[in-house]
């Protein structure tokens, strides 16, 4: 079927221009975890779905779920709703989430795991994604720009390796001392899976990409540039081949001033700041590089009033002048009340903007 002509370009969509370092007239801004449990719509959806897997691979209720933060508050930007671990359970690792427990995977321990994993992506398990993708891309309005996502070789294999959420990761550790030729073929397998993903997300129509490295702190900082950087390296050298327009976003979360050696040789367009990296390294180390987003703490969201104001204008005012956009240094939690991001919103849009050429 053919979509109608879109009368706004993609250069008129004000985060696109953000990224690029084109004029804006507000800034832009989305936040990471925008659609989710902090709004009343989503648990709604949530309580009639079987399960999270089966809600992120149900097209019609993915859209909907992707546009009930565009409506409520007209972010300049959509994320796809799905989820990073759809990578793995297209690799046939079983997947499941408990309630209050998070994800549970069958953990691959060592080399000898691996042949429970097959060797590239099952995309029939993905179809239901791309086609979220079209549905949404019919449904957004036409200055909103639609961003896919992934999860990092390493973050993925953190969850892969340790089966869930981990605060020590013991397992994913002892992988990498006693056998890191091995625990390299895990992540050489993610990688490919990640990039196929991310390539058909963007024929689909995503209109930028970000790579989710939650715990990039999880690893050595002597072993940042192998696990981290070097497959983080590889995906967006694949993607800019085929798509040399669309902005790659990196969040390598909680190294600090590693970051700019992250920008450097990953080669992303725009990065992803959290909440304790200080706003000056961010603005004259990282923004001559890169754009920028984030870093406000999600507990300001939480908290709202002056003190949630406060720390938007110190932001804005930091980085404001170049390229940036507005986001969180991580992302929104769930006691989040919507009013303060309602509250949130009518700021940035009332903000003036002080570099206009
Ligand atoms: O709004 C959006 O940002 C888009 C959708 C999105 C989700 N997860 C939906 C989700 C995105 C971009 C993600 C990314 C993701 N998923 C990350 C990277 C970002 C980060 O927060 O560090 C990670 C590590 C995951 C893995 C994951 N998914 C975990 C650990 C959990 C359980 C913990 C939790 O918050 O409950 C999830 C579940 C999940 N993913 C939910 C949502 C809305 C909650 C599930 C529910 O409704 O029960």
């Amino acid at each position: 079927m053919d979509s109608p002509i879109s009368p706004v370009s993609p250069e008129d969509k004000p985060f696109l221009r953000a990224v690029m370092g084109a004029p804006v007239a507000h800034h832009p801004f989305w936040l990471m975890r925008q659609a989710g449990r902090y709004l009343p719509e989503y648990r709604a959806i949530r309580a009639k779905a079987r399960d999270f897997v089966q809600l992120c691979l149900t097209p019609d209720l993915a859209t909907e779920i992707t546009l009930q933060p565009i409506r409520r508050f007209g972010m300049d930007a959509a994320i796809l709703f799905s989820d990073i671990l759809l990578v793995p359970f297209s690799l046939g690792q079983e997947l499941a989430f408990q309630e209050g427990e998070g994800p549970k995977l069958e953990p691959i321990r060592d080399r000898s795991g691996l042949t429970r994993l097959s060797e590239a992506l099952d995309f029939e398990r993905l179809l239901p994604v791309y086609e979220t993708i079209r549905l949404v891309k019919q449904a957004l309005p036409p200055e909103t720009a639609l961003i896919g996502f992934a999860g990092a070789p390493w973050t993925l294999a953190t969850y892969m390796v340790e089966g869930g959420s981990s605060r020590q990761f013991a397992a994913i550790g002892s992988w990498v001392s006693r056998d890191a030729d091995g625990f390299q073929v895990l992540i050489d397998r993610i990688t490919t899976a990640v990039t196929a993903h991310l390539d058909r997300q963007i024929a689909a129509g995503v209109e930028a990409v970000q790579i989710f490295d939650s715990w990039a702190a999880a690893a050595l900082p002597h072993d940042l540039k192998r696990w981290v950087y070097e497959p983080t390296r590889r995906i967006v050298a694949s993607l800019k081949e085929r798509w040399p327009a669309v902005p790659v976003i990196g969040f390598p979360k909680g190294i600090g001033t590693a970051t700019a050696e992250y920008v450097r040789t990953t080669g992303v367009d725009m990065i992803s700041v959290d909440t304790t990296l200080p706003l000056d390294f961010a603005r004259d180390t990282l923004q001559p590089l890169a754009a920028v987003q984030g870093s406000l703490d999600p507990e300001l969201l939480v908290t709202g009033g002056t003190a949630m104001k406060a720390a938007v204008e110190r932001i804005v005012d930091t980085l404001g002048a170049g390229r940036f956009v507005f986001n969180l240094g991580h992302g929104v939690l769930q006691t989040t009340p919507p009013e303060h991001v309602a509250a949130l919103a009518e700021q940035l849009r009332s903000l003036p903007v002080s570099r206009l050429g």
